[in-house]
């Protein structure tokens, strides 16, 4: 065990990506990304980077990558292009860089969603890590950005603790 290992941490760098082919063209406004900045308010969380991207595999995946490896951020969120238009990729340019999968937060944003909606199973969005971040999809809409955010804000200060080297057992508390 290092001292510098950042467990315990009162500060987790938020990177915010919209994924929308016309917010990029500024022909829509990005009010999911505005619910994501409202729900992650109070908290630990501090909005360190924030980007309208188009629907383009790569510009995406390379995004994610410079964000882990460069900017070290502890956590990326994407809003938009997880659904079955054919121009969504997230999932897929996200899915292209991580270094391995956490498939229980995605389960849990559908299962919660499910409760609300059968359109929930639409989204096929994913979650994994790269390096020391965690990178979440989310869904496009605000309404949708609530019902799948909100349900895992709270096991994810823990799960960045981790994914950074706490090395202390979990459940003993
Ligand atoms: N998830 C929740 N919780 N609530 C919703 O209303 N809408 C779905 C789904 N996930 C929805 C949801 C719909 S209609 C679609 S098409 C997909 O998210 C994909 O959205 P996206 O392509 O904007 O990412």
């Amino acid at each position: 065990m290092t001292n510098d290992v950042p467990y315990d941490l009162d500060m987790i760098r938020l990177a915010l990506l919209t994924i929308s082919d016309k917010g990029y063209q500024g022909e829509r406004e990005d009010i999911s990304g505005e619910a994501i900045k409202e729900i992650i308010q109070p908290s630990p969380f501090e909005l360190v980077y924030y980007q309208v991207l188009p629907d383009e595999k790569e510009l995406i995946s390379s995004t994610i990558k410079n964000l882990a490896d460069e900017e070290r951020v502890d956590l990326i969120l994407t809003t938009g292009g997880t659904g079955l238009s054919p121009r969504d990729v997230t999932p897929e340019a996200t899915r292209a860089v991580v270094d391995k999968e956490v498939p229980g937060i995605a389960e849990a944003m559908r299962l919660e969603s499910l409760k609300i909606t059968p359109h929930a199973m639409l989204s096929r969005a994913v979650a994994g890590i790269r390096k020391k971040t965690l990178i979440i999809n989310l869904p496009g809409s605000p309404k949708a950005v609530r019902e799948t955010l909100v349900p895992i804000l709270p096991a994810l200060p823990h799960a960045i603790e981790k994914l950074q080297g706490d090395p202390r057992e979990c459940g003993l508390g």
